[in-house]
């Protein structure tokens, strides 16, 4: 390599390596299992303004996670999580609602959000 080509290239590979030394921050993981009639983990923090990735599975029926409050409305069926970003705009406390009708326990099948 002459000693031009040299030059030229070494800035280059230390952007490179610099810029793959210090990888994004992945969002924060949060699991919740829907089954009949119990939202797991009922009650779920998030920080303002942070984006957190949900991984929501149903363990036996199709149910709905549900929260008006923050915008969320996501169907959730037996053997296909649903993957979704959530990044709250607002503190406070609010309902999960299951959004699809599920049996007979599907109006108390309920969870909360709190954002502080
Ligand atoms: Cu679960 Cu409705």
């Amino acid at each position: 390599m002459g000693t031009q080509k040299f030059l030229w290239t070494a800035p280059f590979a230390i952007f490179l390596f610099a810029g793959c030394s210090k990888p994004a921050p992945l969002p924060a993981h949060i699991t919740v299992e829907m089954k009949k009639y119990v939202i797991t983990p009922a009650e779920i923090h998030l920080k303002l303004g942070e984006a957190v990735r949900f991984e929501v599975s149903a363990k036996d029926v199709e149910h709905g996670f549900d929260v008006p409050a923050l915008g969320i409305k996501e169907a959730v069926q037996p053997g296909k999580p649903a993957s979704f970003m959530v990044t709250p705009t607002r503190k406070g406390s609010f309902t999960i609602e299951c959004g699809i009708i599920c049996g007979p326990g599907h109006d108390d099948m309920r969870g909360k959000i709190v954002v502080d």
